[in-house]
């Protein structure tokens, strides 16, 4: 099916299950514990043997000889592979880095061999057994050292509109300021892991990846091999944000090394190794010009930044936000992408525009200050429905506005002090912030097979992934609505290569682009079943278990009683839809306490007001939403990848020295979704959500420190040593 603008009125919109705070139906599976997620399947092929993988101790240079004479000779070992014996083992379309060092190491603990052992412990005992010399070469790992070789990246030329040095100069108010959002890697509960099977030239992996499509693709390539001959299996996945967008270095190794042991073989990346092993959301350096008029209205917007990536990675594309957030004529955008030698950056959760939004709307809030004006209104004076980076083109929808008013209103933003450091509760300064939230909204082609049989039981199959998300749930919300049937009569089956290809889980349009599939299949599968039925297509309806038209009505599972039904069909989008700009929008309002005397911050309230399209499931949605805000906290706050500058390596790689936030860290949190049908988006009129919810938190955070405290901090995350001695004196 071609999606054309806009959707007409369709079977979703009756709303009976579609939009209904429906629970997971995956949730006792998950709260059992019997969600099989990789590596604790152990049913699913004989035999199977453990990989350890062996990650390099130097970030640049090649190795000069490997010693496997002990690793080889420790009880239980079965084989090694290395380099020397791997076959050919490329790269795939995604990720820059090689899975697997040889000679040339291109960053730390990139993986310079796999060890298989019988049990977990052997491979991990004789992986340390493992003896190389190096030849370590002059990286670069300093961002503000690298920064004056940045190049221009392909995705990210120079917006120039307007005159904006000119119009800057003249601004009545201007802000200039500088700030950093440091290195970041996704820490997702469940570590990437893999188990490998051949069966002659076939290989199946079971593991855990966004993208089912891209898997089959990279390992393809990777191995130099037919796609046909490749499976994967990924139902269940604990958490990805960006992290496990494809295959990377457990499952290539798991193939490479199954295939030499001749065993299925299983291997996870120890929580250690995931730091510097997988990918991180890379480190930005920022400048943030702002000029206004006195009312507040924006005249000119200068937003540059500066990212690294090894070579042939993607920028850390921060500017993009600031491309349609607030009208102004004249802006100046620059990205620029820094060669360094650490670990490869790539996606995570809202990649580009949650540090872009960590740094803009900090500035926003000085200029509110400067002007005297409320942050609020500051926004409102910036807002448009007509998209700045293309001025003729109107937003799908925008309610940025209602977002703001709502917010502040329930948020009780009037009873915030414009002076900071005003406010006192016992030993703590009280503070509020906010910051507004955009983010792109995009759909991708997607296919997807339904199945009627004999019971009335309605059966989906795609490949799409469930990272946590609720994309069971959905689904089978979907299928339900469209086949008149009750969600529990529905069974959703995701993750299998052999499905029907779909869109994957990456950059919050999974949920409408999978969930548009299902549609597409279901309107195939209701024609079928309406002819079955000796019914007129056209004018069927299916609701409550049957099938009705012109005053007659049949039992849905009827249509199945000599054979079972399938549709199957593929969503496609075309180009039309790129008359309007899709983005989503929200508000985020944040209330802090800072310890007058040690500076320990702690966020007591958080609201977001979000208008992100239909909202399919309002509970998911919802945990979608203060998951993003959680870990738009932890970003705040906590999170740092700390480099060591001399040997180029993330230092803090583990759970104990990489911080997150706990569940003794996160307050109240409030969420309200706004009514924002887009019947330009897709059939299900539906935007994402998934990533909107981490946008603008830093800032809102920042900003109420500022409020509570009358210290700006522009580096983040805002530990306390970096505005203790700034506090006012007690
Ligand atoms: Mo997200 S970084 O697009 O999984």
């Amino acid at each position: 099916m071609k999606f054309g603008l806009p959707a007409g009125k369709n079977p979703i919109d009756r709303l009976k299950i579609v939009g209904q705070p429906v629970d997971r139906v995956d949730g006792r599976l998950k709260t059992t514990g019997t969600a099989p997620y990789a590596y604790e399947r152990h049913d699913v092929v004989a035999g199977q043997a453990y990989g350890a993988i062996v990650g390099a101790a130097i970030a640049k240079g090649r190795i000069i000889s490997l010693d496997l004479a002990d690793a080889k000779a420790a009880p239980g070992v079965i084989g090694i592979v290395t380099a020397a014996n791997a076959g050919k083992v490329g790269v795939g379309d995604f990720y820059v880095a090689h899975p697997l060092a040889g000679p040339e190491v291109q960053h730390y603990h990139q993986a310079i061999a796999i060890v298989v052992a019988e049990t977990f412990e052997q491979a991990q005992a004789a992986a340390a057994l493992v003896r190389a010399d190096y030849a370590r070469a002059a990286g670069v790992y300093d961002l503000a050292v690298g920064k004056d070789q940045g190049t221009t990246p392909e995705t990210d030329p120079d917006v120039d509109q307007g005159a904006f040095a000119a119009a800057f100069a003249s601004a009545p108010v201007q802000i200039d300021n500088s700030y950093t959002t440091p290195g970041q890697t996704h820490a997702m509960m469940e570590p990437h892991a893999t188990i490998a099977a051949w069966d002659g030239d076939r290989l199946t992996l079971w593991t855990s990846v966004q993208i089912v499509k891209w898997a089959v693709r990279d390992m393809a390539k990777i191995l130099d091999m037919p796609p046909e001959k490749i499976r994967f299996d990924t139902p269940f996945i604990g958490g990805g944000f960006g992290g496990k967008a494809t295959v990377l270095a457990d499952a290539v190794l798991a193939a490479v090394a199954a295939r030499a042991v001749n065993r299925p073989v299983r291997v996870t990346l120890t929580r250690p190794l995931m730091a510097n092993n997988t990918s991180a959301r890379p480190a930005t350096l920022q400048r943030v010009r702002l000029g206004a008029a006195a009312d507040g209205r924006l005249t000119a917007i200068g937003h540059e930044s500066w990212s690294g990536n090894l070579p042939g990675g993607p920028a850390e594309r921060s500017t993009v936000p600031t491309k349609s957030l607030y009208a102004a004529p004249n802006r100046m955008l620059r990205t620029r992408l820094v060669p360094l030698d650490l670990p490869q950056g790539n996606a995570m959760r809202a990649p580009g525009e949650t540090p872009g939004l960590m740094a803009f709307e900090i500035a926003m809030d000085e200029l509110a200050e400067t002007l005297k004006l409320d942050p609020v209104e500051l926004r409102l004076r910036n807002d448009t429905q007509f998209d700045p980076a293309k001025p003729e083109r109107r937003f799908s929808t925008r309610r940025l506005a209602d977002c703001l008013k709502i917010g502040a209103e329930k948020f009780g933003w009037d009873k915030r002090s414009s002076r900071p450091g005003a406010v006192r509760d016992g030993h703590d300064l009280i503070g509020m912030g906010m910051a507004a939230a955009i983010r792109g909204d995009n759909v991708t082609e997607s296919a997807a097979r339904v199945r009627l049989n004999r019971a009335g039981v309605v059966t989906v199959e795609t490949d799409m992934t469930d990272l946590g998300t609720g994309t069971y749930t959905i689904l089978a919300q979907t299928a339900a609505e469209m086949m008149g049937v009750p969600v529990d009569r529905v069974v959703v089956k995701l993750g299998d290569s052999d499905f029907p290809e779909a869109s994957g889980s990456l950059g919050q349009r999974g949920a409408n682009s999978s969930a548009s599939a299902v549609y597409a299949a279901c309107i195939k599968l209701r024609e079928a079943a309406a002819i079955r039925l000796g019914f007129n297509t056209a004018d069927a309806e299916f609701v409550d278990g049957e099938v009705r038209s012109g005053g007659r009505s049949r039992q849905l599972a009827e249509a199945a009683a000599s054979g079972e039904l399938v549709g199957e069909d593929r969503i496609e989008f075309g180009e039309e839809r790129e008359a309007l700009a899709h983005q989503t929008f929200g508000a985020h309002f944040v209330e802090v306490a800072v310890d007058a005397y040690t500076g320990a911050i702690r966020v007591r309230r958080m609201l977001a007001v979000a208008a992100c399209g239909r909202i399919l499931n309002p509970k998911t949605a919802r945990s979608q939403f203060i998951g993003a805000m959680t870990m738009g906290m932890g970003g705040a706050l906590m999170e740092e990848l700390a480099v060591d500058k001399r040997f180029g390596f993330f230092v803090n790689h583990d759970l104990a020295s990489y911080e997150v936030p706990v569940h003794a860290d996160v307050p109240y949190q409030e969420v309200i979704f706004l009514e924002d049908t887009d019947s330009s988006s897709s059939p299900m009129k539906a935007k994402g959500v998934g990533e909107l919810g981490i946008c603008g938190v830093g800032a809102a955070i920042a900003n109420a420190l500022y409020n509570a405290t009358g210290v700006r901090i522009r580096d983040y995350p805002m530990t306390l040593d970096k505005f203790l001695e700034r506090l006012p004196s007690v």
